[in-house]
């Protein structure tokens, strides 16, 4: 995967390339990462890239010809590349997303910068629009690393093990298991006995059953939009039992 970002600030980038498991896909080339500076595409004097907006009123817009100039350039570096642009007036990212982009060989991320981007840089020169949620940021430059990492775990050996990724929360529409780690106990707090056991198949029960409850505890509006197994709805019909024991329970105490 080839990935181009297009940015005023590309200083930005270079810590971002520069550790964990972005630099280890770097430096195995399962990524190649590279920035062009917008500002070098300007062709006047002290290269400017952004100007007053028509009609008057407050911020700066990004003018059109060092944008164009440089998607063109990036475009000869990465011919094939989807050119994403960064605004929060695209879809919303998501791991769906994230994986339908990891299976492209390259990538262009337009960072815009300012109050926005002159509305001439459109379907000519970028084939899609990505938000990362429902707020503003001062640019689009956090945005191009949170969408390169999320894409880059997706590309098979980037993750440690073999299928590291398969079992990141939202990969099977669940959060994750609950983890520990040694001490075995940490401020009076054990860990349960089940992943001591060494009972393999036991342990998969026990955190499948621990992503449904913190699904169902947490984010239960993924749970209504998944489809359920035979094995997820009858951990789900069991708890609905115990709890409804439990009502029963209180129902005829409070009678008697
Ligand atoms: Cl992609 N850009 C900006 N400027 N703000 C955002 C965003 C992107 N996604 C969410 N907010």
């Amino acid at each position: 995967m080839k990935f181009v970002v297009l940015t005023i600030f590309p200083e930005m980038f270079g810590p971002f390339w520069d550790h964990g498991i972005i630099r280890r896909a770097i430096e195995q080339e399962k990524i190649f990462a590279s920035t062009l500076n917008i500002r070098d595409f300007a062709e006047d004097r002290h290269q400017v890239t952004d100007d007053r907006p028509y009609g008057g009123g407050s911020g700066m817009v990004m003018k059109p010809e060092p944008l164009a100039a440089a998607i063109r350039a990036a475009e000869q570096d990465a011919p094939s590349a989807k050119k994403i642009l960064l605004t929060p007036q695209g879809r919303v990212f998501n791991q769906k997303i994230a994986h339908k982009l990891a299976s492209y060989e390259e990538l262009v991320f337009v960072c815009g910068r300012y109050e926005g981007v002159d509305e001439r840089i459109d379907h000519d020169l970028i084939d899609d629009e990505i938000s990362i949620g429902d707020y503003v940021l001062t640019g689009g430059e956090l945005a191009a690393m949170v969408i390169i990492d999320a894409v880059t775990r997706q590309i098979p050996g980037t993750l440690g093990g073999e299928d590291a990724a398969a079992k990141d929360s939202f990969a099977n529409g669940l959060l994750e298991h609950a983890h520990y780690t040694r001490p075995q106990v940490f401020e009076g707090k054990a860990v349960p006995d089940i992943l001591l056991s060494g009972h393999h198949e036991e342990i998969e029960n026990w955190r499948l059953e621990s992503a449904l409850m913190r699904t169902l505890m947490k984010r239960a509006d993924l749970l209504r939009n998944k489809d359920l197994n035979e094995k997820e709805i009858e951990m789900l019909k069991k708890w609905s039992r115990n709890i409804q024991d439990i009502l029963n329970f209180h129902h005829k105490a409070h009678k008697e």
